[in-house]
């Protein structure tokens, strides 16, 4: 090296030095010691520099957030550790109870009276992300994805100037996982809304909706385009030497380290104390310029963090407090309605467009006829607008004053011709809905489509995805999704040779999933999830299955005569069998691989779950009672072997006391499964 590229390396690390502290100084601390034109000066001279001497650029130089080609594809990665998701409380009182619970259980590990404090979050309407350094530097940024792989979005958390390239520390350790919240504030939501209406874009539904879609763009470039901000709330895996006695040692560690920790997260030390903090938060709400959602209260020792552990997905040591759902008073400007899968006519709610808990709301959604009779809402009225948390806005009711008026508008009434296909509405005998009976209407095949990709897990084939395929003619009934061509989709816009690729291969994996998930997919009604599974248990192949009677259709767990003779006609029909037919050439599973009924330890025995089971989750269960050859239903009868009761179990519990019928908890279930003391929710 030259003494000039010497000297330059030199510089080059004191700009960088100098753009990091100031940069840091602006985005996390808000709280800046030189103007712009200063800071730019600095910046445009370390740009200036490293254009001169390019192979002195490094990935952690601040000149480099935007890094210059987009990736082709998001990797999957897996977590370093599990990704957990919260429970919640919705009250002091459940609050309380939490508080209450985690002393049982530790009184049962054998630590009386624990000094509890806890640290309370506001609870950041986001994305959890993994931020992964190694010696100091930014390797890794990944979604939370299912907990344990989430997506590789490096390239797009780079472009944001809150996260650190570079820790900022002499000392850096080997190893280190930085977990956190990545959103949109409300006036960046506001301001790139605004400019993609301007250009004629469609706008994002919400701050969360526009922060996962810029997280998942392709091309950094666009992400930089979206400014998007990140909190820090918890330190992950770290090498060894990194260790604190509480949470909030490391939150502060973080702070030093240049992560964005908010300023108001305060260590309390009595649940009177916590509640005082969840209900200061929930005022401040509306203050703030990001959207929360709740408080997440933490137990601050990490040790009897680690005491506490985990059930199912969710810590033990932490709880969600949810913020009650927002109001807002609008105008009712009209309602639409949607056939759904089964030609069912759903109503919503078009609005006039009104603020409720920092999100416009336009639409609404009725649920159904009866819902909508039942709120008693007329096109022209104020009416109550309601948005909880996460959740589709939802209309509750006229607003107070208008409700007892005398000179109200008429009531809304179903359409009499079908709004997407035009065929003439009826209302069948006995029925509380109205329905397009048209099998071939676009709105119902749209949404049978949509539900059979749901169902069969196939990764890429939304919504949007269906809603092209159908508009250019390629998809009629799920068996053509099997015919589609990775040629075909790449020569459509939003696809290219990859992409295509991978739906075509995901809509090919598809073909694995078992019998009774197939039974769920092609849209029987009545036939759910857990219906359909079942079928597939007592039937063993598709041909028995058609060749069932009512009666013999009765002899599932969980169907009744009713179910037995929609069943049966469903499975008559012919447009039904001709897809079945369909799907069976193609390849998919029309036999059932399990157990037989009458095999497997828990054969004959037949189950029903209630309540929150310790450690195994609804599904976790269901899967291990089934592999053991028992039967899993959802309503207490006398033909029950047991139900099978947790936390909260309602009142299937109090039918099978009624009726005699064994109860057992988790640990029981586990005997009864020769699986006590195994390790449950590994199975
Ligand atoms: S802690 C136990 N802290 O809430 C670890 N999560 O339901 C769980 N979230 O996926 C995460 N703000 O996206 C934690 N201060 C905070 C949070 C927070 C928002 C989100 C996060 C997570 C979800 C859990």
């Amino acid at each position: 090296m030259s003494p000039h590229d010497s000297s330059a390396a030199e510089r080059i690390a004191e700009l960088r030095r100098l753009v990091d502290h100031h940069s840091h100084r602006y985005h996390v601390l808000d709280d800046p010691e030189i103007g712009d034109a200063a800071y730019d000066a600095l910046y445009n001279e370390l740009k200036a520099l490293e254009e001169a001497h390019p192979e002195l650029i490094t990935p952690e130089s601040p000149t480099q957030r935007v890094g210059e080609a987009p990736v082709s594809d998001l990797v999957k990665v897996a977590h370093l550790q599990r990704m957990l998701s919260l429970a919640n409380a919705r009250s002091a009182e459940e609050l309380r109870a939490w508080i209450q619970r985690m002393r049982s259980f530790l009184a049962r590990e054998g630590i009386e009276n624990p000094a509890f404090q806890f640290v309370a979050e506001p609870k950041i309407d986001g994305l959890a992300m993994s931020l992964v350094y190694e010696d100091g530097l930014l390797v890794r940024a990944v979604t939370r994805g299912n907990g344990e792989i989430g997506e590789d979005v490096t390239h797009n958390l780079r472009t944001i100037a809150q996260v650190p390239l570079r820790l900022s520390t002499d000392a850096p350790p080997a190893l280190l996982e930085v977990r956190g919240e990545v959103y949109m504030s409300l006036p960046d939501f506001q301001a790139l809304n605004e400019r993609r209406a301007a250009a004629g874009e469609s706008t994002f539904m919400n701050p969360r909706n526009s922060a996962a879609g810029t997280v998942r763009q392709l091309d950094p470039r666009l992400a930089a385009e979206r400014p998007l901000s990140f909190w820090a709330y918890q330190v992950g895996v770290a090498s060894d030497g990194v260790s604190f006695a509480t949470h909030h040692e490391g939150l502060l560690w973080l702070r030093e380290l240049g992560f964005p920790v908010n300023p108001d997260i305060r260590v309390l030390e009595s649940e009177d104390g916590v509640v005082a903090q969840c209900e200061r938060w929930e005022q401040r709400r509306g203050s703030l310029d990001f959207e929360i959602d709740g408080v997440v209260v933490k137990v601050n020792d990490l040790e009897l963090q680690r005491r506490l552990g985990v059930v199912g997905r969710e810590p033990r040591w932490a709880i969600a407090w949810k913020f009650p759902p927002t109001t807002a008073v609008t105008t009712l400007l009209d309602i639409g309605w949607n056939p759904g899968k089964f030609g069912d006519l759903h109503p919503y709610a078009m609005l006039e467009p009104v603020h409720v808990g920092g999100v416009t709301v336009k639409l609404a959604t009725l649920h159904n006829e009866e819902d909508l009779a039942r709120k008693d809402l007329r096109i022209g009225e104020e009416v109550i607008v309601l948005r909880a948390g996460d959740v589709i806005p939802q209309v509750v009711s006229p607003a107070p004053h208008v409700a007892d008026r005398s000179d109200r508008p008429p009531k809304p009434r179903p359409p009499s011709e079908c709004p997407v296909c035009g065929t003439p509405t009826r209302k069948p005998e006995g029925s509380v809905f109205t329905i397009c009976p048209n099998r071939d209407c676009a709105g119902r095949r749209w949404q049978l489509l949509k539900h059979f990709a749901a169902a069969m897990d196939i990764d890429g084939l939304g919504e949007k995805q269906v809603s092209l395929f159908m508009e250019l003619g390629w998809i009629r009934t799920a068996a053509d999704l099997y015919r589609l061509t990775a040629e075909q989709i790449a020569t459509r816009e939003g696809f290219g040779a990859v992409s295509a690729a991978k739906l075509v291969a995901a809509i090919e994996h598809s073909k694995r999933q078992p019998f009774g998930r197939v039974l769920y997919a092609v849209g029987i009604e009545e036939v759910g999830d857990v219906t359909g599974r079942n079928l597939a248990q007592q039937f063993r192949s598709i041909d028995a299955l058609l060749a069932a009677s009512p009666d013999d259709l009765e002899q599932t767990p969980g169907v009744g005569p009713k179910m037995a003779q929609v069943i049966h006609a469903q499975l008559a029909d012919e447009a039904m069998r001709a897809l079945i037919a369909d799907l069976r050439e193609l390849g998919l599973r029309f036999e059932e691989a399990g157990p037989a009924p009458g095999e497997g330890p828990l054969a004959g025995q037949t189950f029903v779950l209630t309540g929150t089971l310790p450690d195994l989750t609804r599904e976790q269960a269901t899967a291990l009672i089934m592999a053991a050859g028992g039967k899993v239903t959802g309503s207490v009868s006398r033909r029950t072997s047991y139900v099978v009761a947790g936390e909260s179990a309602g009142s299937k519990l109090a039918n099978a006391e009624r009726l005699g019928v064994s109860v057992l908890d988790e640990a029981g279930l586990l005997a009864l499964l020769g699986r006590e003391g195994a390790d449950a929710t590994g199975a």
